[in-house]
């Protein structure tokens, strides 16, 4: 039996008291209006309450995609069991660990209530339809958590690093970026064992259409959000941010590790349709 890695209870890890809400809870170039004039033009106040407001969506979309994932590696169990206690006992630290950032993503709605209603975010419905019918284990859907993870881990990076914000929020960032690292590695690891030296044409053509539906789920919020964070004119201000440059910008740099790491593959996520 391998030895099981330390683990730390995320629910009583993190300092919630810490959880102020007289501070932003994401940076600002993490804001989706950041580099607009509408951002410019909002107060102080307005800009802190929606950078909580989109940490909020982010834990959401989080929350919403672990559970997919739980779903696949529970499924999986009985044939990881059967390759081999090494491999099981990965999945199962990735299963403990996944469960552990949900557990972790509802203690934070529930701190969070007195200072925002929870957030629901958009869903990214191909997700979802792909989450059901893709084969757990198989090259791709390994290629769907390595893009989901990847774009965790660097906006994860992004918050974690940066200063001005709760403790709290820099703990949960901290907790969850240190765990997504290493499932972004065994995601890396399963992609080699499971993808096949010429991937099928049909693979890069299913990825393409989900990677950009995951993306527009993580960065442009729907207008529900800018109503929430009691913004005037949410409708205009969704639409401001689906054509911001640096919103844009953003997304592609969360995701090229993982668009690297599958083109060397033979998978182009990032264009045509
Ligand atoms: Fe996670
Ligand atoms: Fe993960």
């Amino acid at each position: 039996m391998p030895a099981a890695r330390p683990y730390r209870d995320p629910v009583t890890a993190i300092a919630w008291e810490t959880l102020d809400p007289a501070l932003p809870w994401l940076p600002d170039d993490l804001v989706s209006l950041a580099g607009l004039p509408e951002w410019a033009a909002l107060s102080p106040a307005e800009r802190r309450r929606l950078s909580q407001a989109e940490f909020l969506a982010m834990a959401d979309l989080g929350l919403w995609l672990e559970s997919h994932l739980l779903g696949h590696l529970g499924r999986a169990a009985p044939r990881s069991f059967a390759g081999g206690a090494r491999g099981y006992a990965m999945e199962l630290e990735e299963l403990r660990e996944e469960a552990g950032h949900s557990l972790m993503f509802l203690k934070l709605f529930d701190n969070a209530s007195a200072t925002l209603p929870r957030i629901r975010p958009r869903r990214p419905l191909l997700a979802a339809a792909f989450a059901r019918l893709v084969p757990t284990g198989s090259g791709l859907f390994w290629a769907a958590v390595l893009i989901g993870e990847t774009v965790a881990v660097e906006l994860t990076r992004r918050i974690r690093h940066s200063p001005a914000l709760p403790r709290a929020v820099g703990e949960i960032a901290a907790l969850h970026l240190a765990d997504e690292v290493r499932h972004v590695a065994l995601a890396r690891r399963r992609l080699a064992e499971t993808l096949p030296a010429r991937p099928h044409p049909l693979a890069g053509a299913l990825l393409r259409p989900l990677t950009r539906q995951f993306l527009a789920a993580c960065f442009h919020p729907a207008p529900a959000l800018y109503r929430t964070a009691g913004l005037a004119r949410p409708e205009a201000l969704a639409c401001a941010v689906r054509r911001n440059p640096a919103r844009a910008a953003l997304a592609r740099a969360c995701l090229a590790p993982a668009s690297r790491f599958l083109a060397r593959r033979g998978l182009e996520i990032e264009s045509g349709g």
